[in-house]
């Protein structure tokens, strides 16, 4: 289907939704419309004095003043829709304030199916659940998952289902469960806010995905800045998140490698294979004595961290290929994008060797296996509940360095790829093989002290 009809037949299906769920007496009042030029803007009309009366709006006019305006100035408003369209009209009184509904993507999914189709296939839906199988989720304060103050206030993204929205609240938590205000947010709902940068900077950032950081230092972000203070010509190329990743507006967001940036099958490359085995183990996706697949693999195939075959990884490069290629030639796209990917093999050796040097520990003794863990090996995804500080020093070379030398060299921004990323992993390299002498002339030391 023609996308101008999906989206013509979307909104004839919206304006026929906003009539079937308004509250009587609601209907949007007629002082809105301006004579001549078409209907006025938000802005015009809140400015022109055009707002309407109805007993949610009339009351929290007083009772959450700012929170009106911002929803004066939408889109939505101006559409006709009022508080009762998302929150329901069950709460009418400050004594009744607990029969407010709080909407979830399926209250936007009445209206906009197209959208929240798209964004249940993508990513983002699978946030909430990537984070709940962590296994170092469960040894963190509630407040910081389900209150949303650490991992959860980033991965309240994700979609939830009806049992686990029930959960949250048993437990307290009532908020947080409507994904779709993650970028355009509440109650402006602007889709201007959207489509800048800033509304994936509060997730996208910081330690272990500075994607933010990367992007407004490199070329594109400078340009794409630039451009905004009017220094650059409005026309000028400058790649935003959304250029690259929502292209079109589609709310699916997928890339081929993802954040670990492990893919099976395993390379042709044997020394990389190995690497990579190596890897899959820490990560407890294999199991590190028999080389067998563990239940962390299904988990990883239901939040889909990992592109499962060689054409479904292929299909997230081609998208993006397309897009780099609005701007420049295919052969540089490509060339940028394989020394990319190289920076990931030779970023695997590295840290696969680490990987062996802690192994080795376990394996002679000389660390014994922690209570949290399954096996007497490493588990990166421990993340800093690590057991013993020489794993310490994994989980951030894993984590911090790795992810920044690639994701570095993805953005752009080669101080990330090499002085953040590449060369804290040499220097933690050095410093885990030293740690790991130490420890034996250690416990060698103990053996012989009587
Ligand atoms: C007579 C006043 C009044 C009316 C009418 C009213 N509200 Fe409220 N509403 C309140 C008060 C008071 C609160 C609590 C505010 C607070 O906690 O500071 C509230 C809270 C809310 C909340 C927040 C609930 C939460 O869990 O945080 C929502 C959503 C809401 N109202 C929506 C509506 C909708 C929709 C309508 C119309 C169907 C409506 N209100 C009508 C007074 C009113
Ligand atoms: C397009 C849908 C939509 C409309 C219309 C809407 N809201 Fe909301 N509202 C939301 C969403 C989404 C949340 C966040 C829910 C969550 O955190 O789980 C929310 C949360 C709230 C909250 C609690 C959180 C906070 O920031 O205090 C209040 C109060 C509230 N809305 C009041 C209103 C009022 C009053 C109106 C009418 C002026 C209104 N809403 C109209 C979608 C809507
Ligand atoms: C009752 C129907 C209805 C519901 C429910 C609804 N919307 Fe809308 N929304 C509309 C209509 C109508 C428009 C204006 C026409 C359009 O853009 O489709 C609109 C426009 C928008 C826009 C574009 C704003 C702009 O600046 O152009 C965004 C973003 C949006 N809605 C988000 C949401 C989100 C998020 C939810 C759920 C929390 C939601 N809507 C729930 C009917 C609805
Ligand atoms: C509220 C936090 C939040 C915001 C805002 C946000 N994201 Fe995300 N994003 C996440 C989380 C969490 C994940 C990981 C989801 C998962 O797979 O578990 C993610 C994943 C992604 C991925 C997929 C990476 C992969 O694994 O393939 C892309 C691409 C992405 N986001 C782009 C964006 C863009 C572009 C924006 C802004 C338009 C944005 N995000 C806004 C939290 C956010
Ligand atoms: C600042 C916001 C933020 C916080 C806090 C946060 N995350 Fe994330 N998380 C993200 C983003 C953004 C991504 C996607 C990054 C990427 O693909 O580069 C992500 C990715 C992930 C992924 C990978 C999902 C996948 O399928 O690829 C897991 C698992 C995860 N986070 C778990 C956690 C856990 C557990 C915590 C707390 C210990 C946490 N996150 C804290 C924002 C956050
Ligand atoms: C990662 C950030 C992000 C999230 C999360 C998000 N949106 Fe959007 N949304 C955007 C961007 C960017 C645009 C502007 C797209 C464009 O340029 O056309 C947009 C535009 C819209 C519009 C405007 C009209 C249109 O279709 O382009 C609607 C409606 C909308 N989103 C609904 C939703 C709903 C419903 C959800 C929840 C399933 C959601 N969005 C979640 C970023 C997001
Ligand atoms: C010029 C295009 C471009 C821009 C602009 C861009 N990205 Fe990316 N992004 C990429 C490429 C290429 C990859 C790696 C794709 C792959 O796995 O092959 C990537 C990967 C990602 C990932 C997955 C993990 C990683 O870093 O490799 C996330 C999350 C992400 N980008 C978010 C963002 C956010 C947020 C912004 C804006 C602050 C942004 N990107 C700007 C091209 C871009
Ligand atoms: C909207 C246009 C646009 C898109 C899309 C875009 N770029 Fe760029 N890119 C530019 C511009 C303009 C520059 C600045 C050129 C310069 O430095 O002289 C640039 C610079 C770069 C640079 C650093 C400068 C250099 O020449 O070494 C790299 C690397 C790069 N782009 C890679 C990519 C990749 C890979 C993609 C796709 C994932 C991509 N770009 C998508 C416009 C774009």
């Amino acid at each position: 289907m023609q996308r101008w009809l999906i989206v013509a037949l979307g909104t004839a299906l919206a304006a026929a939704l906003v009539g079937a769920l308004l509250l009587p007496g609601e209907a949007p009042s007629s002082e809105e419309g301006s004579a001549g030029t078409g209907p006025p803007t938000a802005a015009e009309a809140v400015a022109a004095g055009a707002q309407r009366s109805d007993l949610c709006l009339d009351c929290h006019r007083e009772v959450t003043p700012n929170l009106v305006r911002d929803f004066e100035q939408s889109v939505m408003y101006q559409a006709g829709l009022s508080c009762s369209s998302c929150h329901g009209s069950e709460h009418t009184t400050p004594e009744d304030v607990a029969e407010a509904q709080l909407p979830t993507a399926q209250t936007c999914a009445q209206c906009h199916p197209q959208r929240v189709e798209e964004f249940s296939q993508g990513k983002h839906a699978k946030a909430w659940l990537a984070m709940s199988a962590m296994p170092a989720t469960h040894y963190q304060p509630l407040e910081l998952i389900s209150g949303r103050k650490g991992c959860g206030g980033c991965h309240k993204i994700g979609l939830k289902t009806e049992e686990e929205i029930r959960q949250l609240k048993a437990q307290g938590f009532d908020y947080g469960v409507a994904s779709c205000d993650s970028c355009h947010t509440r109650h402006a709902f602007s889709v201007a806010e959207a489509r800048e940068p800033e509304s994936c900077a509060t997730c996208h950032m910081g330690f272990d995905h500075p994607q933010w950081e990367m992007w407004t230092t490199s070329k594109h972000g400078t340009r794409y800045l630039l451009k905004r203070e009017g220094v650059l010509p409005e026309e000028a190329a400058a790649p935003s998140c959304q250029t690259c990743h929502m292209p079109e507006g589609n709310h699916e967001v997928r890339t081929a490698w993802g954040f670990l940036a492990v893919r099976l099958p395993l390379p042709d490359d044997p020394q990389w294979a190995e690497d990579r085995v190596t890897i899959l183990k820490a990560l407890g996706v294999l199991n590190p004595e028999t080389g067998e697949p563990t239940g962390r693999l299904d988990a990883v195939k239901a939040a889909d961290v990992a592109r499962l075959t060689e054409e479904a990884w292929q299909v997230e490069r081609e998208k993006m290929l397309n897009t780099c290629t609005q701007c420049h030639s295919r052969s540089f796209a490509e060339e940028e994008l394989q020394n990319a990917d190289e920076l990931i093999r030779q970023a695997d050796s590295l840290l696969a060797e680490a990987i062996r040097v802690v192994e080795a520990l376990y394996e002679d003794g000389i660390l014994e296996k922690p209570d949290i863990y399954e096996f007497a090996y490493p588990d990166l995804l421990l993340f800093h509940e690590a057991a013993t500080p020489i794993e310490q020093k994994l989980y951030k070379m894993f984590l911090e360095y790795r992810m920044r030398a690639f994701q570095g060299a993805f953005h752009a921004n080669p101080d990330y790829a090499f002085w953040y990323g590449w060369a804290e992993m040499r220097s933690t390299l050095t410093e885990i093989q030293a740690m790991a002498e130490e420890l034996r002339r250690s416990a060698g030391a103990a053996t012989q002290t009587p």
